[in-house]
């Protein structure tokens, strides 16, 4: 291990990220929040010999867990804005300075970035975090892997309810695919969706609600592209799919990064 170069962490509510720049490129690894002593042992072992950057809501749980004092506390904003920034740019954005940037982490946050500076715009505890509780609740499945594969098989129509449903063949004002109502078609005279549809229509009530309010957010800012990251999009197919054809159908640039769940992390790594 080299001596000197930073590991970036990002704990969150739900997850904690660890970044480290390597000869070969960045090197990723995550692990539950709640099972910190994992990712504490893993530190010890992976990274005694370089300085720590920690981000995040859980940064003080991590500090103090630590059996060292060479590390830097990063706000959080700052270092997911600048860990997006690089990535977009090993990804060919590396023209792209002025977007939107959503987070939608256990909840969602939407920051403007403009050149090297960064404004909270809002978010919304819609999130990464209702996939799982309200899906759990619902379904009583709670394991995250096995919620998007159910979600893979699901179909919303027996749950929300669109705009060209309510509107019955005539000509509605806005485009009908649009959703009128999530969970609006439910009823007790309706027939009962499957696991799969609730939590398919879970997903679409969050991927939904973070797209309307980036929307609200790039139309205030007058930007034209949203780049949305988060562990919520990792192998959630149905949660990237919406969000890109809802954004696109406002007429805005979605770009979901591959790394996208590591941002904080990476920023954090570089804002050392
Ligand atoms: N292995 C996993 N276990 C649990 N949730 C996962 C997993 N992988 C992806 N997720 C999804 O990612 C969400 C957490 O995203 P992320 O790691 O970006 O949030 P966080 O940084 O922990 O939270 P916050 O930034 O709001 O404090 C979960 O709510 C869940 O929807
Ligand atoms: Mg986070």
């Amino acid at each position: 291990m080299v001596n000197g170069v930073t590991a970036g962490i990002d704990a969150g509510g739900t997850l904690c990220k660890i970044a480290m720049q390597t000869e070969k490129g960045w090197v990723y690894q995550s692990f539950p929040t709640k099972q910190i002593q994992k990712c504490i042992s893993w530190l010890d072992t992976y990274c005694a010999h370089r300085c720590l950057c920690i981000t995040g809501g859980k940064a003080s749980m991590i500090r103090e867990k630590l059996k060292r004092s060479d590390y830097t506390l990063i706000p959080e904003f700052s270092a997911s804005c600048a860990g997006a920034r690089e990535l977009l740019a090993a990804e060919g954005h590396a023209d792209l300075s002025d977007f939107i940037l959503t987070n939608v982490g256990t909840g969602t946050s939407i920051n403007h970035v403009k050149g090297m500076t960064q404004e909270w715009m809002g978010g919304t505890g819609v999130g990464g975090g209702t996939i799982l509780g309200l899906s759990g609740l619902l379904t009583g499945v709670y394991n995250y892997s096995t919620l998007i594969q159910y979600a893979e098989h699901g179909k919303r129509d027996l749950i929300d309810l669109t705009v060209a449903r309510i509107y019955e063949g005539e000509k509605p004002p806005i485009p009908g695919d649009l959703t009128a109502s999530n969970f609006g078609a439910v009823s007790d005279e309706a027939a009962s969706p499957s696991s799969a549809d609730q939590i398919a229509s879970v997903i679409g009530l969050v991927a939904e609600t973070v797209t309307s309010l980036s929307v609200l957010a790039a139309q205030k800012a007058d930007v034209k592209t949203i780049v949305y990251i988060g562990s919520s999009f990792v192998n959630n197919s149905l949660l990237r799919k919406i969000v890109t054809r809802y954004s696109g159908q406002w007429g805005f640039v979605p770009i979901i990064p591959q790394y996208g769940s590591f941002c904080g992390a990476v920023g954090a790594a570089l804002t050392k």
